[in-house]
């Protein structure tokens, strides 16, 4: 378990995440050895198989890897259409297609193989007692950390309302954390007043880690026919068009988890290595690739180079010296005014 009370009392100079060893991608994540600050996202890499079978892939260009959402019962999800792509985005609402959990632990654990990565689980569930069974499951298997999903818009029964209050959120954690010593990462939803609360209170509900961000409700339509594009009417955009809110969303919540020592797992349309250290300068320790891998599953080495090139060129060691290390004034970060 990565204890966040322990967390907090590190010395003020020990980089957030702190360097693994001496290979400058390489970082200690919750007490798990990463490879690379890269973590595939969950539901856009299957279940860790995904692109396995696609030449030049490698699940070790990547530090983790983030299995697709899990309930207590198998989910066949939502209605077609469940994807659409957008201009520089895409929107989704597969409706946590999964096999259930019991399916998950005994049958596709086994097939993974932990040493080309760490593998965490996602979890997801409709009420708290679902979070808590699923994430005991997980909490028995050789699984290295569990996501806490409390931000996912596509699940009707309360998907949405446990990410969006700051109150729920917490009783999410708090429930979630009695049941497991694994590193246990809360996903953050941005469809919310105030990330920075919500923060704050699953940080003292006990969470190891912070997801953020998660997709930002949407909707298409079609003319011709005067409905929605989506099955579900209402998707979760990703992509290259959440990234400058996603970045933000970093900033802030960075403001509230790096005084605690809590890193921060940064997401949103990243696709390139620019991208990648904008979000780690914004804050995060690690970062995470979705959408892009869907037109592009060989980023990973490229975004891995590219940061590489960076810090050599900056005459910075190890990545983790980046995180949170945005110049900026309090009094520009904080204003509200746009325009
Ligand atoms: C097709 C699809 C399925 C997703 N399924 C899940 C999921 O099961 N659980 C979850 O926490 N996030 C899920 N997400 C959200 C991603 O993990 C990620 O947080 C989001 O897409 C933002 O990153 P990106 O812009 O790099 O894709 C899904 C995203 C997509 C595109």
């Amino acid at each position: 378990m990565c204890d966040n009370a322990a967390m907090a009392s590190l010395e003020k100079d020990v980089p957030l995440g702190g360097a693994a060893n001496a290979a400058p991608l390489a970082l200690n994540f919750c007490g798990l050895s990463f490879a690379s600050p890269i973590v595939l996202l969950s539901g856009c890499v299957g279940f860790g198989e995904e692109y396995t079978r696609i030449e030049g892939f490698s699940n070790r260009d990547a530090g983790a890897v983030v299995l697709k959402g899990t309930t207590g019962a198998p989910r066949l999800g939502n209605p077609p259409h469940r994807v659409y792509e957008t201009p520089a985005g895409m929107l989704n609402a597969i409706g946590l297609q999964n096999p259930g959990v019991d399916h998950v632990v005994r049958v596709i654990l086994p097939q993974l193989d932990f040493t080309e990565t760490r593998f965490i689980a996602n979890v997801s569930g409709s009420t708290i007692e679902e979070y808590v069974e699923v994430t005991r499951r997980f909490d028995a298997s050789p699984i290295d950390a569990i996501e806490i999903n409390i931000s996912c818009p596509n699940v009707k029964e309360g998907g949405v309302a446990f990410g969006n209050y700051p109150d729920m959120s917490a009783q999410v954690v708090a429930a979630c954390r009695r049941v497991t010593k694994k590193p246990l990462i809360t996903k953050l939803s941005p469809n919310q007043t105030d990330i920075r609360e919500n923060a704050r209170r699953c940080i003292e509900a006990g969470t190891d880690a912070l997801a953020v961000i998660n997709t930002i409700m949407g909707m298409a339509i079609d003319v011709e026919e005067r409905r929605p594009v989506i099955g579900n009417v209402q998707g979760g955009l990703s992509g290259p068009a959440i990234k400058p809110i996603a970045l933000l969303k970093v900033h802030q919540v960075y403001e509230v988890a790096g005084p605690h020592r809590i890193p921060i797992v940064g997401q949103g349309g990243i696709t390139t290595a620019r991208d990648a250290l904008e979000f780690i300068i914004a804050g995060a320790t690690a970062v995470g690739i979705g959408t892009a891998l869907f037109y592009d599953p060989l980023v990973c080495r490229r975004i891995n180079e590219g940061i590489a090139a960076y810090l050599s060129a900056q005459g910075v060691a190890n990545v983790t010296e980046l995180v949170g290390t945005l110049r900026t004034t309090k009094d520009v970060a904080d204003c509200a005014l746009s325009g």
